[in-house]
């Protein structure tokens, strides 16, 4: 008897969840003429100088180690946006009212749920549709978010930006915001931030909302500090790219032979990361047919981490079709958000 009693609660709970809950993984748009897997592996590790895209970092493993940079003492970027979040997540709500939040790079969704608690408090209607290339932790955290809010929908999309923004279906609820926190943009060089936000603009209807979180300049000691922590988190998340690599494409990089190393470039307003080989050696890429010889002190750029002029990026809004409509930072000014209407 009380077994069956529990029995049907579990069941019944967990259909609740599953009810609201649809994970979708996404597939190339036009996988003929799209590259294979590894293709971008291939190419930047054999130009000079070598790099490799920063979304290499984020298998499981490294979307945890990342959970613990934003818990760093130095690594004042999440913090920051946590801050300013709380201050205006009311704001956010009330100028969009009943909403779809279309998040790009989830991860765990911790700063999204001050966003969620305020479309709750004001009685908004949310649906919440997480886009993430680590698929573990995007189902993981649209669990957890489903049962901490009961009344949520979430559809949540596996796969990179582009499969997602080109593929957005239109909105469900009277208005549709594109959030891009966390100042993931600053990983993109100018080129490429240009054409991701002619991406973001043509995913968007007139009217509907785009929320951008960049981190801003500010002195290199404390810009440097926060990439280089003195708990080593992240030379843990730098380096674990290479065991990513390792058992993606079936490769032999040994960790051990590769250090950490970022430095802020203060021409370029940048953060950039790097692996330096310590030694001259062959690395091999067996799924990729792929063999790469390093000399010694030779490195790989792993990211870069723009930081931005907070009039700039709001030009560049504005050349893209965003009127900004209002902007948030906090007392040092180390970290901007813009919500803007495409109009
Ligand atoms: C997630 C791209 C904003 O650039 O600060 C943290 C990633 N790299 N520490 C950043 C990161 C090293 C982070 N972003």
């Amino acid at each position: 008897m009380t077994f069956s009693k529990a029995t049907s609660a579990s069941v019944g709970y967990s259909k609740s969840v599953e009810n609201r809950l649809k994970i979708q993984y996404l597939q190339q748009l036009t996988p003929k003429v799209a590259s294979p897997p590894g293709s971008d592996v291939v190419k930047g590790l054999t130009d000079n100088p070598k790099y490799l895209s920063p979304r290499y970092f984020y298998d499981d493993r490294g979307s945890e180690l990342f959970e613990e940079i934003c818990e760093l003492p130095e690594y004042y970027v999440t913090r920051t946006e946590t801050s300013i979040l709380q201050n205006c997540a009311e704001e956010i709500a009330d100028i969009t009212g009943a909403c779809e939040l279309i998040e790009l790079g989830s991860g765990s969704s911790t700063k999204t749920r001050i966003l969620l608690d305020a479309y709750h408090k004001l009685g908004y209607p949310l649906r919440y549709l997480p886009i993430d290339v680590s698929a573990g932790i995007l189902e993981a955290s649209a669990r957890q978010l489903l049962v901490d809010y009961p009344t949520l929908q979430v559809h949540a999309l596996a796969g990179t930006y582009e499969q997602a923004l080109g593929q957005l279906q239109p909105s469900e609820l009277p208005n549709r915001m594109i959030g891009f926190i966390g100042s993931t943009l600053g990983n993109l060089n100018p080129q490429k931030c240009d054409d991701f936000l002619s991406q973001i603009t043509a995913a968007l209807q007139l009217g509907e909302y785009f929320l951008l979180g960049v981190d801003l300049q500010k002195p290199q000691d404390i810009l440097e500090a926060a990439y280089n922590d003195s708990a080593g988190v992240t030379a843990a998340f730098n380096l674990n790219v290479l065991n990513h690599l390792n058992r993606r494409f079936d490769g032999n990089f040994d960790v051990n032979k590769f250090e950490h190393w970022a430095f802020y470039n203060e021409i370029k307003h940048q953060i950039e990361m790097h692996l330096r080989s310590l030694e001259a050696q062959t690395v091999e890429l067996r799924s990729l047919n792929l063999k790469v010889n390093f000399e010694k002190g030779e490195t790989i750029n792993t990211e870069i981490s723009r930081k931005f002029d907070i009039n700039d990026i709001q030009e560049l809004l504005k050349n893209k079709g965003f009127v900004p409509q209002k902007v948030w930072t906090d007392d040092n000014q180390w970290f901007g958000l813009i919500l803007s209407k495409l109009s």
